[in-house]
């Protein structure tokens, strides 16, 4: 009697989800995250799980996918640079959510890929949901751009940091001068004599430099010669 009852309110569950599909039920924040070299970025999702007294939900197995369809921490390429965190769900009498996120550090280049999250159900035995989304990392270099103020007058130049894409929130700039740290200071550090060398860093991942520019043959990259 109990089972009998049980297996209907299960069909009953099923036919109310036409479309079992994970891809409405995992979000992310952002789908593209920017981030140096050298860095730490956490890539972030929000997930909603249906909840049915009749059968288990229970969410478990929550993974993260690379491009290559492989998780992520189980990726040599990874080892020791990935951590998976989610926070405790929350739920009410027909949902549960949570948030989970994947943290890379020590960014590399080759870390440039569309992240995934997935989790697993105890459902009919065991269910996969995969998102459809994902979230597309790009792991940027620095690059020191030069232009000349006055034409005239090629001994002055202004330098910008910049980076490929965005940074997440504000970072500061380290600048350095000659090989030698110049000081912190900002993404355009002003009019500087393009008779030294300079290159860039992010605060923080100072090993991770742009190449050096200048040292009196500025390459302009913004006027014609003459
Ligand atoms: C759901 O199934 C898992 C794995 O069998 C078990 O650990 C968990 O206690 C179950 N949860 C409920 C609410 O029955
Ligand atoms: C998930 O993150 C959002 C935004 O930070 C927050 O409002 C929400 O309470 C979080 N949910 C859980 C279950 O932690």
């Amino acid at each position: 009697m109990k089972l009998r009852s049980s297996a209907r309110g299960f069909l009953a569950f099923l036919l109310s989800l036409p479309a079992l599909k994970a891809d409405d039920w995992i979000t992310y924040p952002s789908s593209n995250v920017c981030a140096p070299r050298g860095s730490t970025v956490h890539i972030s999702c929000h997930y909603e799980c249906p909840r049915n007294p009749n059968i288990n939900l229970t969410v478990k197995d929550k993974k993260w996918f690379s491009q290559r369809d492989v998780d992520v921490k189980t990726d040599t390429d990874y080892a020791g640079r990935v951590e998976y965190k989610c926070s405790r769900p929350s739920c009410t009498s027909h949902i549960c959510n949570a948030n989970c996120t994947l943290s890379i550090s020590d960014l590399r280049q080759s870390d440039s890929s569309e992240y995934k999250f997935r989790f697993k159900t105890y459902q009919v035995g065991i269910l996969e949901y995969a998102a459809g989304l994902g979230v597309t990392l790009s792991v940027t270099d620095l690059e020191v751009k030069v232009s000349s103020p006055m034409r005239n007058n090629p001994s002055w130049v202004v330098l910008e940091c910049h980076s490929m894409c965005g940074l997440a929130g504000n970072p500061t700039y380290i600048w350095i001068r000659n090989g030698q740290s110049a000081g912190e200071g900002m993404k355009y550090p002003g009019i500087v004599w393009s008779q030294y060398s300079y290159s860039c860093a992010v605060k923080g991942y100072e090993h991770f430099p742009s190449p050096s520019v200048c040292k009196s043959t500025p390459q302009f990259t913004d006027i014609a010669p003459g």
